[in-house]
């Protein structure tokens, strides 16, 4: 980057501080309203801060702390550092999902730092849809940004077990409905499973997207990996502080850092990681946004080359602290050198391979070489035929081995609600082979695509012992959940997908190996059925929903707003 440093009055914040007009004094004179002397903030770069913290955000409880580390280091460097609240979106308590949120906060996050004078950010979140929603919002806007990942949360215990959060709630839930533990047991692990600040312990969307903007150039390097509660945490937040600094005066922004190899090392991270579908979804958003192209297609080629290598939960056996101790993603990423593009740059300054020197491994059980990977299964398969022309996702490496190849008969919910009311009732006439179907689960028709996709196994067949079924949705899947599930199909039945013509009994075809998913009904009888498909009318008509419904892309466009995508820069607001 031969660029020549900028000086303080190329700088956007001097268009409202340094303007001698009326509204120049305004500026200064509502600052100094706050108590900051004019020497405070005069001359200096403007840095904000976008924090996702609240209080009904667990796993960004810490981060009001690290907004202060940034900061404390933003000072110190010679800047002024400006917190600006943005919606906090907590991946459990948020209904009735997250994902209906993410074009909003990325929205917001955009909007933000246009209309303030900003002239760098460090956003700081980590719960699964903040990772995509800050950057999204960071690279449309296109100012020098660093992401300050919220660092997982420490391993949960229970009776001499160790837990992964979400993983082994539907473990035990299991295990509850079937009899295998007591009400008590259950009460119990409420207060077990997930015991510190921070985001999910288990390889779900949060250290997954975390891990992938990481190798992508977006944080510090290695700074995904840090767990929430160790003070290297407080230490890397504050290094954000400095360093975003540096990048405003090198005019450092994320487009001077991505790629499309960039992106292609991100999905080679994804694969390695064994990382939650939510990733082909907000990979695919993220590029849009950055102008590169990225389609399905490419990352089912990642993910025939790159093996699962980390041995974390779902895939795996391990937890996000154990990955650290192992080296954390430095290490992971020292395996696969001869797979990444190492000219990538980061917000460092420095390349892949500068960034990546002196990393090592320090247990090869937990971070594995590619002569020795976790399981057979790759990450991700991107599935066609002619129930998903426009794609649908699976997890091999988190389905059971005996169902990627299988043929049954389906048995099919009209929505959620549908689902709930019928799914252990002992008359549904289901067997271990049916395939459990699911439809108005998408990003429309639900709306906000909600994490429905592992359809929960019936009752009777739980109690028989049954694990796993082949389960078809337009829905998502929790990153931290396993199961035979095929996901996002596009397009989603709401829109009048072929999803939406599957009747009861169908006979369906999956085969991941072959990468097909087939409704095994002639051409002639589905040109029926669709010509008496009637559109489903909106359920929201108002606010924000409504505009989802509106402009929201499918999964396989990564369900951007198609208003947002494409990299269309709005320009700078008028100052008066
Ligand atoms: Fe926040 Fe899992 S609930 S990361
Ligand atoms: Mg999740």
């Amino acid at each position: 980057m031969n660029k020549q440093r900028r000086t303080i009055e190329e700088l956007r914040s001097q268009r409202w501080y340094n303007s001698q007009d009326m509204r120049g004094f305004a500026h200064r004179q509502r600052t100094q309203q706050m108590g900051l002397r004019r020497e405070e903030f005069m001359g200096k770069p403007v840095v904000g801060i976008i924090n996702t913290w609240s209080d009904l955000s667990p796993c960004h409880a810490h981060l009001r702390d690290r907004a202060d580390a940034v900061k404390r280091a933003v000072w110190a460097a010679g800047g002024y550092p400006v917190e600006l609240p943005a919606l906090s979106l907590g991946e459990v308590l948020v209904k009735p999902t997250t994902m209906l949120y993410r074009n909003f906060l990325a929205m917001e996050a955009e909007e933000l730092l246009r209309s303030h004078p900003i002239d760098g950010v460090v956003l700081l979140g980590g719960c699964d849809k903040t990772t995509p929603a800050l950057l999204m919002g960071a690279i449309s806007m296109n100012i020098p940004a660093i992401f300050c990942p919220a660092g997982p949360m420490l391993n949960g215990k229970w009776k001499g077990q160790t837990l992964g959060a979400g993983t082994h709630t539907r473990k035990y839930w299991d295990e509850l409905r079937s009899g295998n533990i007591s009400q008590d047991d259950w009460v119990d692990l409420e207060s077990r499973m997930t015991r510190s600040n921070g985001t999910c312990n288990t390889m779900g969307t949060a250290s997954t997207m975390t891990s992938i903007v990481d190798t992508m150039g977006l944080t510090l390097p290695g700074a995904s990996s840090i767990p929430a509660s160790d003070a290297a945490h407080i230490r890397m937040a504050s290094s954000c502080g400095s360093r975003v600094i540096e990048m405003i005066w090198e005019d450092l922004k994320p487009s001077d850092i991505l790629t499309r190899a960039n992106f292609l090392n991100g999905a080679k991270c994804y694969m390695a990681l064994g990382g939650s579908t939510n990733a082909a979804i907000h990979l695919i958003a993220l590029a849009r946004r950055a102008n590169v192209k990225l389609t399905l297609d490419d990352l089912d080629a990642v993910a025939r080359e790159i093996p699962v290598l980390t041995n974390i939960f779902p895939s795996g056996q391990y937890l996000m602290e154990d990955f650290y101790y192992a080296g954390g993603l430095p290490a992971l990423l020292t395996q696969l050198v001869d797979h990444l593009d190492l000219t990538t740059k980061s917000v460092s300054g420095r390349t892949l391979k500068e960034d990546l020197e002196g990393a090592e491994c320090y247990n090869n059980d937990v971070i594995r070489s590619l002569d020795n990977p976790v399981c057979e299964g790759a990450a991700l398969a991107v599935l066609r035929g002619n129930l998903a022309p426009r794609g649908a996702v699976i997890k091999p490496s988190s389905a059971d081995p005996k169902l990627v190849k299988h043929r049954g008969r389906a048995i099919v919910f009209e929505n959620h609600a549908d689902m709930v009311a019928r799914i252990d009732n002992p008359e549904l006439d289901v067997n271990a082979d049916s395939v459990l179907v699911l439809r108005q689960a998408g990003p429309r028709g639900a709306p906000g695509m909600p994490e429905w996709g592992a359809l929960p196994i019936p009752k009777k067949l739980l109690a028989q012992g049954v694990r796993d079924m082949v389960r078809l949705s337009d829905a998502r899947m929790s990153g931290t959940h396993y199961g035979t599930c095929v996901l996002h199909i596009a397009p989603e039945s709401a829109v009048g997908g072929p999803l939406a013509l599957v009747r009861d009994g169908d006979e369906i075809e999956l085969d991941v190996a072959a990468r097909r998913l087939e409704l095994l009904v002639d051409a002639k009888e589905l040109d029926a059925r669709r010509q008496n498909w009637r559109a489903p009318s909106p359920r929201i008509d108002r606010g924000y929903t409504a505009l989802f419904q509106e402009h929201v892309t499918q999964a396989d466009m990564g369900c951007d707003f198609d208003i947002l995508q494409g990299g269309q820069r709005q320009g700078e607001p008028e100052i008066f």
